[in-house]
């Protein structure tokens, strides 16, 4: 979807050609946007789980299998296989889910599970008219301020690719911590939302002790609940705590996935971070994928994160103090030039992967 290289002219007439490659981009998009509750429904009631093993299935067993309504899950495969989520054999009247499609939706808690991150939209579809209200106004909307299921859909969407890359890859590229975090190290896990980062590292490295803080009380409440299942409560503590007030010193790592440009006072977080760091501690700072110039971020990728960040981070950072507004696609320069305000003189980009930056800062 890259940004047509065409320059502002003079009125002329409509070229057909233009005019039908815009509206089939339009057709899918509107058939991916209208399918979207669909998808809820499915991740809801259990629909993609109860396909995954692959075997095909008519809509009256599928329902059985799920205790829902015949009538709308014939009407809900049609959709699904129209937009190729499913598949239809149309010889034998069945539905069934390729080993990828049931990867991506029927499988929860993989590398690549989708269905997570739709609760986003739904938060978002349900904010739209105080979204709507401060676009007029210029006012920001903090994070507590959104429905719920945002809260729920952002641990969703993230932690897939954390379980593939934060311990396979990002700490690796962070040069000693690896090895600090296998000794014994203590690291504090700002914005940390529902936990998921603090609690993946938590059960790779056994020896450490982990601090979450989030500004969220109720994201806390349920970082907490999970460490208790997950039995990790002795190494791992939650607390309500913002970006720059967060107790504790001498943390080898402290990380931000993710919340850096939510933030409305990023060089104070900064300023603070570079305070609480032990001797040769790492600041870790995961960032959505982003160039410099946003004309470089207008792909599918960028789409994603620059309509996220116009609903949820701009806003956010927007209602904090200073409010500097960074945007889900700051891009490198910016995020270095908030780094080294706050003291940092290293800092490198560790690693990346299409969706996210791993900057290394140390002091
Ligand atoms: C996009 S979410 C990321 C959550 C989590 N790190 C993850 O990757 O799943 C941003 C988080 O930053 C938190 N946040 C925003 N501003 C903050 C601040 N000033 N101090 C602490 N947390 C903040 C929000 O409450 C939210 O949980």
């Amino acid at each position: 979807m890259a940004t047509q290289p065409l320059t502002p002219t003079a009125p002329r007439p409509i070229d057909p050609d233009n005019m039908n490659a815009f509206l089939g981009r339009a057709v899918q998009d509107m058939g991916a946007a209208i399918q979207a509750p669909l998808i809820l429904i499915g991740d809801k009631l259990g629909l993609y789980r109860a396909m995954a093993d692959g075997e095909p299935v008519t809509p009256a067993q599928l329902a059985a299998r799920t205790s829902t309504a015949e009538r709308y899950i014939r009407e809900w495969l049609n959709a699904n296989a129209a937009g190729q989520l499913v598949q239809y054999d149309a010889a034998n009247g069945t539905y069934f889910m390729t080993p990828e499609q049931a990867l991506a939706l029927g499988v929860d808690d993989t590398p690549i599970h989708l269905p997570g991150a739709y609760r986003i939209i739904e938060s978002l579809m349900k904010d739209l008219d105080k979204l709507i209200e401060i676009y007029r106004t210029g006012q920001g909307m903090g994070w507590h301020e959104h429905e719920k299921c945002l809260f729920e859909g952002t641990e969703r969407f993230f932690r897939p690719t954390y379980l593939a890359n934060l311990v396979a890859n990002w700490i690796p590229a962070l040069g000693d911590v690896e090895a600090k975090l296998q000794a014994g190290a203590r690291v504090a896990d700002i914005g940390c939302g529902h936990g998921s980062s603090t609690l993946l590292m938590a059960k790779s490295f056994p020896n450490s002790h982990f601090y979450g803080f989030d500004y969220h009380p109720p994201s806390i409440e349920q970082a907490r609940a999970k460490a208790e299942a997950a039995g990790l409560s002795d190494r791992v503590t939650f607390e309500v705590a913002s970006a720059k007030e967060f107790p504790g010193q001498n943390y080898d790592l402290v990380a931000f996935f993710d919340c850096l440009h939510d933030m409305g006072d990023p060089v104070g977080a900064a300023h603070h971070v570079f305070q609480s760091l032990a001797p040769n501690g790492t600041w870790m700072i995961v960032e959505p994928f982003a160039h410099d110039n946003p004309e470089s971020n207008h792909n599918p990728i960028g789409r994603i994160y620059y309509s996220a960040s116009a609903t949820i981070c701009v806003p956010c950072s927007l209602a904090q103090e200073v409010g500097l507004g960074l945007g889900a696609q700051a891009g490198p320069a910016n995020i270095e030039t908030v780094v080294r305000s706050g003291g940092f003189t290293n800092f490198r980009k560790a690693t990346e992967t299409p969706f996210n930056l791993v900057f290394a800062a140390q002091p």
